[in-house]
């Protein structure tokens, strides 16, 4: 694999390699084991939104690994003033060892990786979000032992975080259920491969998606781009909360999973939020160690990706 575009491109195999390459990581970050496997390489970070978690994970990781971040705000560089994607990539070619993007059209990512020849990572588009899958599935390894034969629930707005997990659970062996409003539902195309590959359920009755769930997932009910509908989405989805009465309908032992940044009162309770904050904030660390897998695996032969 050249790049890191979206999870159906992996093999079950290279992802769940990639999950336990980033707890590797972790552990030899904790335990000050030296793992400067990008030495010198140098990664450009394109975004056209805003960013916390993956800019920052993204940037750190790379300092980590031995390399170096540049961070290109798209207001700063040429692409925000019409220059084109193809010509930017093949530029940014000439320099860089790796390009992270986080942009609006997953077309844009695709045509990025198509001309430059260097890996490229996508950071989130509207279509899928697979590094913050991958921290989360990492997360939930390391709450449950292991992914398959779980199962997670996710409740809100069926788009780019929704379509990764879907990917990537049904690639671990995890059941997924989805609760989401009508016309606010997942990608078909991946809906008709997971009902066909694994295990999924999709439905618009929070309960029902919840029961038996060994993790309830959520996101906003409104993503970057659509602050606009921002009013309307809360009256259309405001029975898709996690909170304390729909996770009594999940496994007694069950973890509470967001990507973050979370909206406490809409997507999620504030009660259920803080008592699962540990769980939550766990999977944002876990940002660093899956993006540090996510960007050895590109480079370094025998971590199940290449
Ligand atoms: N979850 C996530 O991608 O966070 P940021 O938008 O802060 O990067
Ligand atoms: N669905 C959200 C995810 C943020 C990490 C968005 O696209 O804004």
């Amino acid at each position: 694999m050249d790049d890191f575009l979206k999870l159906q491109d992996l093999y079950s195999s290279q992802l769940i390699a990639l999950i336990d390459l980033g707890l590797e990581l972790k552990n030899k970050l904790k335990n000050k084991i030296s793992h400067e496997y990008l030495k010198n390489k140098v990664m450009g970070m394109i975004f056209t939104k805003s960013s916390t978690r993956t800019r920052v994970a993204f940037e750190t990781g790379m300092i980590q690994l031995g390399g170096n971040a540049i961070f290109l705000s798209s207001q700063d560089i040429q692409l925000g003033r019409g220059e084109s994607i193809a010509d930017t990539a093949r530029v940014l070619d000439r320099y860089l060892d790796l390009i992270m993007i986080r942009t609006f059209k997953q077309s844009d990512v695709e045509d990025l990786a198509k001309f430059a020849s260097i890996p490229v990572i996508n950071g989130l588009t509207d279509y899928c979000h697979p590094s913050q899958v991958v921290a989360d599935l990492m997360t939930f390894k390391e709450y449950k032992g292991n992914l398959n034969g779980k199962k997670l629930c996710y409740i809100g707005d069926g788009n780019n975080v929704a379509n990764s997990l879907i990917v990537g659970c049904i690639k671990c062996g995890v059941a997924i259920s989805l609760a989401c409003p009508e016309n606010y539902q997942p990608d078909p195309i991946l809906i008709a491969w997971a009902k066909h590959t694994g295990n999924i359920e999709i439905t618009d009755n929070v309960k029902v998606a919840a029961r038996n769930a060994d993790a309830l997932y959520t996101d906003v009910w409104a993503s970057m781009g659509q602050e606009s509908e921002s009013e309307t989405r809360k009256k259309i989805f405001k029975d898709y909360q996690i909170n304390n009465d729909v996770l009594k309908y999940a496994n007694k032992d069950a973890i509470v999973l967001h990507c973050l940044p979370a909206h406490k009162g809409e997507e999620i309770a504030e009660d259920t939020f803080e008592a699962h904050a540990k769980e939550i904030f766990d999977e944002a660390e876990n940002r660093l160690h899956a993006h540090k897998a996510i960007m050895t695996a590109l480079f370094v032969d025998g971590f199940g990706i290449n």
